[in-house]
């Protein structure tokens, strides 16, 4: 299958759909197969609530390809719950939240990792993996959150507010990483802040999960910088209150990057993994996750007693990864990210903090 491989250099970053699906034709007999969705059944039944037996004919030729791929490249997917089901129940080895995905990456035995996740993910990944090769399938996956804020940023922050340490949230480049004294995830940022000696604590750049978590930790004066994700700032509280009242029975479960009043009117608030566990664990008869729409296609197939109702915003930088493009990426080798080294290593200082007091904290 890999004879006659083009070096990357001979290689354009071949990102438009229909370039990239002719070029991928060229190594790959990619036409929808019935033949090939029967024998991936298996996978196919973790996704048939949300995935319809014709697209799952176009879709199991890439994943068949991917999964050889990926054992002849001695590869490892690690992929966002905001991944489409596709991707997260056909392809991904490992699937979590941000804090998940970073401590799997310590793990990983794999020469190479393909990051289905966003650009500061696989970045992520690089920092604690120097030595291997990390694959995003498209370097224009960004974050709002983090082009929100630079080291400047974080320099300027500190002038505001001379000792206070800085928590930056993963959702920020290798270089505002550096720059910070510990990381933090949806899913720890209470206990990281909270367990920081210092009575005023900058928290950047999510001013939402910063106003959500001052809430949490009452005892530490959080001043936060000015971002915000583009996906969850949008759902308004007056929303949820109107959908309670003509849904009753729902359960409303906010991810703490929206704003806080919509968190106030949610039943439970957690990260992306956090609001799987309190599905799974309460099963509510039905549930509307204020997130992104991802999040429920993966989970549905898992608890079909669940009716998931209600809006749910998409995140157009999950949805740059697509199947084409993980395959474009394993077959040419391409999108491999780097750190300069010395930002590498102050990075890997913060995110480490965190993983080691996250560990610290659960056990
Ligand atoms: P978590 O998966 O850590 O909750 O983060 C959500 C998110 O928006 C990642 O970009
Ligand atoms: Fe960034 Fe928001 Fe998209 Fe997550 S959902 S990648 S925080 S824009």
């Amino acid at each position: 299958m890999l004879d006659g491989l083009k070096q990357p250099e001979e290689f354009p970053l071949l990102l438009d759909q229909i370039a990239l699906r002719a070029e991928l034709a060229d190594h790959y007999d990619l036409s929808p197969s019935i033949e090939i969705a029967e024998a991936n059944a298996h996978l196919y039944a973790r996704m048939k609530r949300t995935v319809a037996p014709p697209d799952w004919a176009v879709f199991a030729p890439y994943v068949a390809a991917i999964n050889r791929l990926k054992a002849e490249r001695s590869a490892v997917i690690l992929a966002h719950n905001y991944m489409t089901p596709e991707i997260y129940h056909g392809i991904a080895d490992v699937v979590g939240d941000s804090l998940q995905l970073a401590i799997e990456a310590t793990r990983v035995e794999a020469d190479v990792i393909v990051q289905c996740g966003v650009h500061f993910m696989a970045e992520t990944s690089k920092i604690l993996n120097p030595a291997k090769t990390v694959l995003i399938p498209d370097p224009e996956a960004g974050c709002s959150l983090a082009e929100s804020i630079t080291p400047e940023g974080i320099a300027e922050m500190r002038a505001r507010f001379p000792g206070a340490p800085v928590v930056s949230y993963v959702n920020t480049t290798a270089e505002v990483k550096a720059a910070s004294d510990i990381c933090c995830t949806s899913s720890n940022a209470a206990h990281i802040v909270a367990a920081q000696e210092a009575d005023t604590v900058i928290m950047t750049p999510d001013k939402y999960l910063a106003q959500n978590v001052a809430k949490q930790v009452p005892g530490k004066r959080i001043v936060w910088w000015d971002g915000a994700c583009i996906v969850h700032e949008r759902f308004t509280a007056q929303d949820l209150r109107d959908f309670r009242s003509w849904n009753p029975e729902t359960r409303i479960i906010a991810h703490p990057e929206c704003p806080p009043e919509v968190v106030a009117e949610a039943d439970f608030s957690g990260s992306t993994s956090g609001i799987i566990d309190y599905v799974e664990r309460e099963r509510p008869a039905k549930a509307m996750l204020v997130t992104e729409c991802s999040m429920a296609a993966n989970i549905s197939d898992a608890l079909p007693e669940i009716d998931f109702v209600g809006p749910c915003n998409m995140c157009p930088y999950m949805k740059k990864i697509t199947l084409e493009k993980v395959l474009w990426s394993l077959h040419t080798m391409q999108g491999a990210v780097e750190v300069d080294p010395e930002i590498a290593t102050k990075a890997r200082v913060a995110v480490q903090r965190m993983i080691d007091l996250s560990r610290k904290l659960a056990a």
